[in-house]
């Protein structure tokens, strides 16, 4: 394992060397200091671990350009907003296209019919919503569970990120007990009433916890990704199955990473079988919009629920889901995209990025590892692969991470933040997924040394 010494020098020197190679970002980021909070248009983007945020020009394809005119092979892409690359040809063209007939009416446009079959075909469910985030779409399916069970309690998984949904803030502390995230700002609930969390993996955890016969749902990703990339184990999605079924709990997968696995998500490349898929981030090339997918048996209980439900607010549904711009850009990319071809490429190179790193690993002997869950690879700095949540926590998030980050972005390479998340787009060629394995390998040599 690399010396404290050796990260906290490296860290330093590429701190100054950002500051030296991106001097319009710093006077950007000093003038929208004025008049944003904190700085930037939305929190996170001064959540990077660099000096000041970078401030970029332009993105097409998997190349950035900042505001200092330096380019970045992109391997974050949005943190998977822009999986399919930067306004790629056919998304920037249907942008354009559909933009001049007009973006929103609230009343479905032609392509409805189009975007609703397609996402059936792909993800193998027979009814579907639209809503304009992921974190929306989590929401609104929460409380369709809420609705349809008669159950106040949701279960979630220690370490997930489901999107700014308050139910799912809740974690397991050092000593194991059930509490709120301490970062929460707001909260005047007691989440730990009605949602129970516990380590992904667990299955006996998992059966005490729907015994009681209280949870509406299970909220989960099939792999956790938020915490480093977290696999489940060899029979763990067969149990959770089982359990969810024989204690009447829904249960809900959610794709909004995990979709790298394959045109129909993890879902379909791994044979699950959810009540309930939901799907964010690129599903209409970076704008906002998500989708939430019923089985058959679900749908029929929501329309059942919609017929013997009084007037008023459902609580469900916004203005602007389901406009016309959002299924004229999810029909493009579900037909151009969400195909075995893309896939099977995108796979190959997805490939070639972890044996690289796995190699480099080797040859150094450095106590790192790398998984792959289709086209998103993650290098992880400690020798073992976590099984749960609360292992992941205590391996990320340190200077080690914050120094290589760094050393990757004044090389004009960018990774994920907050972890080391890769993700391989079309427009990724082998020489750039060479170019991160060497550039990452010349990063270990100077931190082991
Ligand atoms: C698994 C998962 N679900 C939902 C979300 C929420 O997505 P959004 O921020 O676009 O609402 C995220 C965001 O990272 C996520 O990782």
């Amino acid at each position: 394992m690399p010396s404290p010494a050796a990260v906290d020098a490296m860290l330093e020197r590429e701190r100054a060397l950002f500051i030296q190679r991106n001097p319009h970002s710093r006077d950007l980021a000093e003038k929208a200091a004025r008049n944003w909070l904190g700085g930037v248009p939305m929190m996170w983007m001064a959540e990077w671990a660099t000096p000041y945020p970078l401030f970029i020009d332009k993105a097409q394809g998997i190349t950035l350009t900042d505001a200092d005119g330096n380019t970045y092979k992109d391997f974050c892409l949005g943190d998977t907003g822009a999986m399919f690359g930067h306004s790629p040809a056919p998304v920037a063209e249907a942008l354009a296209r559909e933009g001049a007939k007009g973006l929103t009416t609230m009343l479905p446009s032609p392509d409805a019919a189009v975007v609703g079959a397609l996402l059936s075909e792909r993800f193998g469910l027979p009814a579907w919503q639209v809503t304009a985030t992921a974190s929306d779409a989590n929401r609104a399916v929460i409380r369709w569970c809420r609705g349809l069970t008669g159950r106040d309690k949701i279960l979630v998984f220690n370490g997930c990120y489901h999107g700014a949904v308050d139910d799912t803030f809740v974690r397991l502390d050092d000593q194991g007990r059930t509490v709120a995230d301490p970062g929460l700002i707001g909260e005047v609930h007691e989440l730990t009433r009605t949602t129970k969390v516990i380590e992904f993996n667990d299955v006996a955890a998992l059966e005490a916890a729907l015994a009681p016969g209280d949870v509406a749902c299970v909220l989960a990703e099939p792999v956790l990704t938020n915490i480093g990339m977290v696999l489940p184990d060899e029979g763990f999605h067969e149990a959770l199955r089982e359990l969810t079924r024989k204690t009447g709990t829904l249960l809900v997968i959610d794709e909004t990473h995990c979709m790298s696995s394959g045109p129909g998500g993890y879902t379909r490349a791994h044979g699950l079988d959810p009540d309930i898929i939901v799907l964010g981030k690129p599903i209409a090339g970076g704008i906002p919009a998500a989708v939430y997918g019923f089985s058959e048996e679900v749908s029929a209980r929501a329309a059942a629920r919609i017929t013997a439900t009084p007037e008023g607010h459902s609580g469900i549904g916004t203005t602007l889901s389901g406009s016309a711009i959002q299924m004229g850009l999810m029909r493009v990319v579900l037909e151009t995209y969400f195909t075995e071809e893309t896939f099977a490429a995108l796979n190959v190179l997805a490939e070639r990025l972890e044996q690289g790193i796995a190699a480099a690993i080797a040859r150094h002997g450095i106590d790192w590892h790398v998984v792959r869950v289709g086209a998103r690879v993650e290098f992880m700095c400690c020798p073992k692969r976590p099984r749960n949540g609360g292992e992941a926590a205590r391996v990320i998030h340190r200077p080690i991470d914050r120094a290589v980050h760094h050393y990757m972005l004044n090389r004009g390479l960018l990774i994920t933040p907050f972890h080391n998340m890769l993700l391989i787009a079309p427009a990724t060629t082998p020489e750039d997924v060479d170019r991160l394995v060497t550039t990452l390998e010349a990063c270990m040599t100077e931190l082991v040394q």
